[in-house]
Parts: C-alpha cells; structure tokens; sequence
C-alpha cells in the first residue's frame, strides 16, 4: 500500500498529523546517518536520544514517571548506553499527534538524535509511524499501545516496549465472563486507545460467553464531568463496568464512580491504567475493590522488583508504574542493541534490537516477538488498602492475550 493511500485510510486527527510527517521525512535526509554523533568507535563517544513524553495535559503525570524511569537505567548504567554517553533530549508529546509529530520531527531533523524513545498517545504513535519508517530512524515505543503499529502497519523502524491496547482488554475478558453473572457495560475515552482495549475486552469477553450492557465514549481531555455518563450506566441496570481511562480522566471517573454510588453495587473493571501510580494516590479509597488488568504492579513480589521499587522510590520519592517501567526497559534493551551494533545508521539498530533476547525486567522476564511488540504475563489486580496507602494488589496471573 502506498504511503499515501495509507494516510487516507486514518481518522482525520492522526491523517493530518501523518501528511505533516510525511513532508517532514524529506527534510530528515537521515536514512543513513552514523549512530555515534561524535564521529567516535563503536563504543565511544556521545549519543543523543529523544524522550518523547508528555510534559504537558492529560498524560503529563505519565510523562513524568516515563522520564525517571529511563533515567534511572542511565543512573544505574554510568550515564551510558551500549557503551557511549547519553544525551537526553526532552521533547514535549502534549496531547496528541497535533503537538507530539513536530515534536518528534523536530527530534529527528534539528537535534539529530540516533532514536527517539517514548509516545504515550495511541494517536501520536498512529501518525508517527510513516515518519519513522520512511526517514529510517528506529522509534521505541514506551507506552502507545496502538495495535496497528506492530500490527497491521508494522514497520521495521518501530519497536514497542509496552503492550498491545487489545491485548490487555483481551487479557481481563474470560475472567470478567466467569466473575460477572449478568451483562457489563462497556465505557472509554473516545480515541484509538480507548476504542481498542474496548475491542480487545469485548472480542475474549464474548467469546467466554459474557454479555453487554450498553457501550459509551467519553470526548478525551474533554471531559470532567462524568456524571451523564454514570446515569446511562445505572440506568443500563448492568452488573458490572469495564473502562479505560488513565492520567486525570482516571482520577475523575473512578472518583465519580464512587460519589455517584455505583462502586459496591456494580463491579468496575478496567485496563490498569485506571488505578496507575499517582491516579491511585488521588483516587484513594474511591478506588477500593476495582479490578484490573496490566502487566506490572509495585506489588509484584519478586527480587527483582523488589530491588527495582526501591532503587525508583530512592530516585523519585513515590512508588514506580508500569509507565516507569516501560521506559526503563527502553534503556535496557537500548544498552544491550547500541553495544551489539556497528554504529552504521538505523538500519544497523533495528537489527540489533531483533537480537537482544530475554530482557530481565521489573515485571519479569519479556522478549520481542517477531512483531516487534512484547511478548509478556498480565495479571488480574485489585485495589487494596496496605499499609495506610492503596495498592494494586496481584490477584494471579491471567491467561496469555494473543
Ligand atoms: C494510549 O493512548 O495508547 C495509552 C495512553 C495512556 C495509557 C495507556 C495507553
């Protein structure tokens, strides 16, 4: 399919965001440039990375805990990435490919980084991918869980170190049909995200033979009050909810939920990035009893994790999420690709990066699939008070999405 035509078929938002990246790609001129920006060996010298994240809207909060954990791998690493030092350049996402493509493009075509890292809206990932494809510069993708992106538009170019939106939905289906006797209704934030780990929820949820309510899209970073939303749930007399929200709308809804008077009378379920990190803190005791699904929670109880919490508490004051997670393991398959790679260019990199095998993470051993996507456990999670705080406590593993 040509370039073109691919842009046509995108929702309007991430098409315009597409052309803008497509133009930007001729400018780029990158194809084969040297990975090492000091002209160095192999292993020496400076690299520049981008870190891509939200520092502003919805997500900044996400944007921020992504940020400590990369650099928290370049704390415990010297600094340095397969060897050569690391400069970090911050670019800010904003909410959405409107803001999140000039930057990335700006990463790429003024600062010259060898790869850009990061991307936490489906919809800025979705009109990325024929910026980075076409310029031949690798993008790691710590958050987006755009299902296309490894999917049906997968690149060569592009890597993600996080999940599939429809993989974790699909993940909590069967165990909501055996949970929930009567129908759930289906709620999210009306973008890629949302709409896709609904899909992913309804495809395994069905198929186990459960049963919907009624399904609603909430206009994202629009909305505050949730309340017209919560009347159509009650009114649907469904058993339970299932819902995708995170960063402020997450506080929002999940504290709406509960002063509206649902929580304790119908079962909210949800992707884990609506009880994640600080959305937790401010929800508080509103979030006690939700049930989630996620590949990562503090609690996990492993050594690995166990030294992981505490070296991040260490860093930043405040438990780690599955976003800090994500992005320090960004660096970590980064460390193992540029040590493994000539330094001749993306092409060079991307092949390292099919090459780095087991990664050994917080959230326990994952490698790449031949999609370029994570290969990974995710675990039932329920909201419980532990120690004058609220955590995702681990339930069990789930069956494996996919
Ligand atoms: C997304 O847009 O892909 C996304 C954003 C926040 C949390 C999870 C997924």
């Amino acid at each position: 399919m040509s370039v073109l035509s691919a842009i046509s078929r995108l929702p309007r938002p991430t098409r315009t965001a597409a052309i803008l990246a497509a133009s930007a790609v001729a400018l780029a001129g990158c194809g084969g440039s040297s990975l090492d920006q000091s002209g160095g060996g192999q292993s020496s010298g400076e690299i520049k990375i981008g870190l891509l994240v939200p520092l502003s809207g919805v997500y900044a909060p996400i944007g921020q805990d992504m940020r400590n954990g990369f650099q928290l791998y370049l704390d415990q690493h010297g600094g340095k990435l397969g060897g050569r030092t690391v400069k970090v350049v911050t670019a800010d996402e904003g909410d959405g490919p409107q803001t999140g493509v000039p930057a990335a493009q700006k990463l790429v075509t003024q600062d010259q980084v060898t790869t850009v890292v990061g991307v936490v809206n489906s919809a800025t990932a979705l009109g990325l991918r024929d910026f980075f494809d076409e310029s031949k510069r690798p993008l790691l993708v710590a958050n987006a869980g755009a299902d296309d992106i490894t999917g049906a538009r997968q690149s060569d170019y592009v890597w993600r170190t996080s999940f599939t939106n429809g993989d974790v939905g699909g993940a909590l289906g069967p165990a909501v049909a055996d949970e929930v006797k009567g129908e759930v209704y289906l709620i999210a934030a009306d973008y890629a995200a949302g709409r896709e780990m609904v899909a992913g929820f309804r495809k395994t949820f069905v198929a186990a033979g459960g049963k919907i309510a009624g399904e609603d899209y909430t206009p994202f970073g629009k909305t505050q009050d949730f309340q017209p939303y919560l009347s159509a749930i009650r009114k649907s007399d469904a058993d339970a909810v299932f819902a995708f929200y995170a960063g402020a709308e997450a506080v929002n809804f999940v504290k709406q939920y509960n002063e509206f008077g649902l929580a304790g009378k119908t079962q909210l379920y949800g992707t884990g990035f609506l009880t994640e990190g600080g959305v937790l803190a401010a929800q508080g005791q509103a979030a006690l009893g939700v049930r989630t699904s996620l590949h990562y929670s503090t609690e996990l109880d492993t050594p690995r994790n166990t030294e992981f919490v505490a070296a991040y508490r260490g860093k930043a004051g405040k438990p780690p999420t599955a976003y800090a997670v994500q992005a320090y393991d960004a660096a970590a398959v980064l460390d193992k690709a540029l040590a493994a790679s000539s330094g001749k260019g993306g092409a060079d990199l991307v092949k390292a990066l099919g090459g780095v095998g087991a990664v050994d993470s917080p959230r326990g051993p994952w490698s790449f699939g031949a999609d370029h996507n994570v290969q990974q456990k995710y675990y039932l999670r329920e909201v419980e008070s532990s120690g004058g705080a609220v955590v995702n406590a681990v339930v069990r593993e789930l069956e494996q999405a996919g």
